[in-house]
């Protein structure tokens, strides 16, 4: 099936026993043995239950991977990921993602022996040049970074992973596989904060882990069992649910982005924009090559903190809150909010200072989104 069909069918025919077009959400944390010996290929809901393999099969299918997991967020995803790895073993990883990535490499994979190398990884040559010097088993790239928006090469980055013998592991929670499909292009491991556009309403918490090989996803089901961070069964039935209108809802997403970063870039009072969807950012054409969308977040700067936070308290069709990817457009103050956990020094050396906003651009009205940004600058 194309992957079209396979969003819109997202969970149906798994039901042979009663025929339900909708998965039904199996709320039930054990299943009964027919036999000793005897399984009826679901023992206990923490190893699996047969909504949450519905989305897993679903999402495996979708992105041409051998298997894929999901877990109770995206942390938690990246954390089985981080558990393929041995004490001493070192990452090349972007240097603007997201804050809660940093924290858990930071605090808790540095806990346990691993190290990590951060790098521009829009710079090819620089990741090229981390990988000589530190020999790392894994490079880690969000695309785009977070929240500057910078753009990866991918083909180019998995050519660099596979000279080096190193696992290639892409965050595509911005564009989701119905824009970019990077296990097509030479990554092993995508992971997701399905609690984003996956899941698009805002209600869910949730994180995917896909594998392109049988043996990764072995192991990687091995460490989700033996951890426990699985995702819910109502969860799982939400984002079955969600799939189903993932490429509509992101084709809507880059519409309404595409019109208010056009927007900002003529506005006097707007500096430093950042959305790959505009001809004159400099991801523009890179992203073009690997993905069929430019994906619905914007960052820039005001010309003061006092400004960005006028911005924030006087926004009345965009929300103050933390989050992306959801119907409602969002407003962030990054600084303070997503990138926490970075020091004062990286985050001055980044860019990531505070006059900067990131939006979420949802699916409203664009001409209702101008406005009230047009009303508030
Ligand atoms: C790119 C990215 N990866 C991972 C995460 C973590 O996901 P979660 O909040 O679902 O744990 C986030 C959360 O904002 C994110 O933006």
């Amino acid at each position: 099936m194309k992957p079209d069909t396979i969003l819109a069918q997202a969970g149906s025919r798994r039901d042979a026993s009663t025929g339900a077009v909708s998965m039904p959400i199996h709320a039930s944390a054990t299943f009964q043995h027919p036999a000793l010996g005897q399984s009826t290929g679901f023992d206990y809901s923490r190893t699996g239950n047969p909504t949450r393999q519905a989305l897993e099969q679903t999402l495996a299918d979708y992105e041409g991977g051998a298997g894929a997991l999901a877990f109770s967020s995206g942390l938690a995803a990246i954390d089985a990921v981080l558990r393929l790895f041995s004490s001493g073993d070192a990452f090349v990883v972007t240097e603007d993602m997201y804050g809660g990535t940093f924290r858990l490499f930071e605090n808790f994979g540095v806990q346990r022996g691993l190290r990590f190398v951060c790098v521009d990884t829009s710079d090819t040559d620089a990741v090229a040049r981390a990988f000589c010097s530190s020999k790392a088993k894994a490079l880690f790239v969000e695309l785009p970074t977070n929240p500057l928006l910078k753009v990866a090469d991918l083909p180019a980055l998995a050519q660099c992973a596979k000279a080096h013998n190193a696992l290639f592991i892409v965050d595509n929670t911005f564009l989701t596989p119905a824009a970019c499909r990077p296990l097509d292009i030479g990554a092993d491991i995508t992971v997701y904060s399905a609690t984003k556009y996956l899941c698009g309403h805002n209600d869910v918490l949730a994180g995917i882990v896909v594998a392109k090989t049988a043996e990764h996803n072995e192991r990687l089901a091995y460490i989700q069992n033996a951890t426990g961070a699985v995702l819910g069964a109502f969860e799982s039935w939400l984002l079955l649910r969600s799939l189903k209108t993932l490429a509509l809802r992101l084709a809507r997403h880059e519409k309404n982005a595409l019109v208010v970063a056009e927007f900002l870039r003529n506005h006097p009072k707007i500096h430093n924009l950042h959305y790959p969807g505009l001809s004159s950012d400099p991801g523009y054409a890179i992203l073009g090559k690997q993905s069929s969308s430019f994906g619905g977040m914007i960052s820039f700067e005001t010309e003061s903190r006092a400004k960005a936070e006028h911005i924030l308290s006087s926004l009345k069709v965009f929300m103050f809150a933390e989050s992306l990817g959801g119907a409602e457009s969002l407003v962030t103050f990054p600084l303070m909010q997503t990138h926490a956990a970075y020091d004062a020094e990286t985050l001055a050396r980044l860019g990531i200072t505070d006059r900067l906003l990131r939006l979420s651009i949802g699916l409203e009205d664009a001409g209702d989104l101008m406005e009230d940004l047009a009303a508030v600058l």
